[in-house]
């Protein structure tokens, strides 16, 4: 991906407005995006890895404890495809892993199960609509604005976008589980 971490910091940082809470990251990876989460959040943070790459969660849980031994950390094996037993979350963060899936109804609609109402997703996407073997359903941030209201999700916004050798840009995006509304 070739960001540094002040590109990736840049990019979560106006998603994220209190420290601390309960979040994962879904196909986190070797966690370039979860370090960056843990930098924000600070050291009150919870935070919950899934990725179905056993290693990649392996070598992100030697740099959590070696960078951030204050943040609790969990990582779990395993295909966000399927139910996860993560509930009431604060915050979810899917970084570059939406865009494997051709149909992404069904993972959208579980993460917006998994948080709590205000709760918050970011997703962080290439800005293309057309994918290549390596990235092959991308979706671009007017695209994902669609997608997201179509799940439920309100006050979508881009958080931010940096240049990529691959398909052009990168961006980021916050989006939010409604409040109940009060009655009367
Ligand atoms: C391109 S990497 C991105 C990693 C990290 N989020 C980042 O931005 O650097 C995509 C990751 O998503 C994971 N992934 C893709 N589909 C998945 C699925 N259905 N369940 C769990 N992990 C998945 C892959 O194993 C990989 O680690």
């Amino acid at each position: 991906m070739g960001l540094h971490q002040s590109e990736l910091i840049g990019l979560l940082r106006e998603g994220i407005d209190s420290q601390g809470g309960e979040w994962a990251d879904l196909g986190a990876g070797e966690g370039a995006f979860t370090l960056a989460l843990a930098e924000l959040l600070g050291p009150g943070a919870h935070i919950n890895a899934v990725d179905r790459d056993g290693g990649a969660l392996r070598r992100l849980a030697e740099e959590m404890g070696r960078r951030y031994p204050a943040t609790k950390f969990d990582v779990r094996v395993a295909d966000f495809r399927r139910p996860l037993p993560l509930a009431g979350l604060d915050g979810v963060v899917m970084a570059n892993s939406l865009h494997f899936l051709r149909d992404k109804r069904d993972v959208v609609a579980s993460v917006h199960a998994m948080l709590r109402p205000g709760g918050r997703l970011i997703v962080v996407e290439y800005g293309a609509d057309r994918g290549n073997p390596w990235v092959p359903h991308p979706f671009s941030y007017p695209r994902w604005e669609t997608m997201a209201a179509d799940a439920g999700f309100e006050g979508t916004r881009l958080l931010g976008t940096v240049p990529s050798r691959y398909l052009g840009s990168m961006y980021s995006a916050v989006t939010f589980v409604p409040l109940p509304t009060r009655a009367g």
